[in-house]
């Protein structure tokens, strides 16, 4: 049987991560490409987990790169290219610079890789998918974001600290944007069955979101530069899913088009994600509350698009 094949674009922080937790996973052959200027940290990095093979017990070749050929025939690709946030930086900010490098990014990925699914790491996020997208005009299903991923990732372990549980016992979801911008869902939200409502107050589930909410800056703040282990946590969960086709719902920032009324935006919504890599969104019922919240938040993702819109009209 072919070995699956990955390919992560940006040996940092975070693209090493992901190269880490997937090569543990044996997700498959693993592609760590960076500029020219950085290739020696980018085949220095692939060298040493190569080496954990042995120990760590997985078969994969891993190879570090700065010629997008090597990405020929990925069936995955993760991008997390660009500028990390800095103390005092909101992720807009850094909407020009990370454009800019995701464009040419998305370029190269549509010359060698044109039947692979794009996760997009690389923030502001919403405004990255968008811009992968156009550039590389693959159909809706190929193109996805990570976000949701991570800010359920650490709701969840915030309720589970405050329940006194395992993680494993909690299921929640999350929609809308990155971060601020997420739509908190506690009705949705249960431990082994159990609705989390019945579980915590009210005041104590807020906190937990609000945590969820600002834990990017809250890791920016302790260490100057933005998370790595759980944003390439979230992303090796959403590529393992495509790579095993299994079918995961998980919270992705992914093409709506009537689905929620969005129109035509790239919002945070649950997925099905197999090896079609979005393969269908699922739509959930919503309150009025959560409809006005989810609505916001697409106003803010539309928004950020005009930005896009407007220092890049190519882009349209
Ligand atoms: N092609 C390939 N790699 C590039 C390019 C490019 N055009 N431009 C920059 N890079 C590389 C940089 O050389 C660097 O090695 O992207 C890498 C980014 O790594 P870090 O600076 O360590 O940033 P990191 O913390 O990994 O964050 C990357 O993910 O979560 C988001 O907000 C975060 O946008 C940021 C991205």
């Amino acid at each position: 049987m072919r070995r699956a094949k990955l390919s992560v674009i940006g040996a940092g922080n975070v693209g090493a991560t992901c190269a880490h937790w997937a090569a543990a996973k044996e997700l498959g052959d693993i592609v760590l490409l960076d500029i020219p200027d950085k290739v020696g940290v980018a085949q220095g990095k692939a060298l040493d987990l190569w080496c954990c093979g042995p120990m760590e017990r997985f078969d994969a070749n891993i190879l570090g790169t700065s010629d997008y050929k090597d990405i020929e025939g990925s069936d995955v690709i993760i991008v997390t290219a660009g500028l990390p946030r800095k103390p005092g930086m909101s992720r807009d900010d850094l909407i020009n610079t990370n454009v800019k490098i995701v464009k040419s990014v998305s370029e190269q990925i549509k010359k060698y890789a044109p039947n692979a699914v794009v996760i997009l790491v690389s923030n502001p996020l919403d405004a990255m998918v968008y811009t992968a997208w156009k550039v590389t005009g693959f159909p809706t299903n190929q193109i996805v974001g990570q976000a949701g991923c991570l800010d359920v990732a650490r709701y969840c372990t915030f309720l589970a600290e405050k329940i006194g549980c395992s993680i494993e016992d909690i299921s929640a979801l999350l929609m809308g944007g990155h971060g601020d911008d997420m739509v908190p869902l506690p009705r949705y939200t249960s431990v082994h069955g159990i609705p989390v409502t019945e579980l915590l107050d009210d005041a104590t589930i807020t906190a937990c979101v609000d945590r969820a909410k600002v834990g990017g800056g809250e890791v920016v703040k302790l260490m100057g530069t933005s998370a790595y282990y759980a944003p390439a946590s979230g992303s090796v969960q959403m590529a393992e899913a495509i790579i095993k086709d299994k079918k995961r719902i998980l919270p992705c920032a992914a093409y709506c088009g009537k689905e929620y009324g969005v129109g035509g935006y790239f919002v945070g919504v649950p997925c099905v994600l197999g090896s079609g890599g979005v393969e269908k969104i699922i739509e959930c019922k919503l309150n009025t509350d959560e409809k006005k919240l989810l609505e916001e938040s697409v106003s803010h993702v539309k928004d950020l698009v005009g930005v896009v819109q407007n220092l890049f009209p190519e882009l349209k």
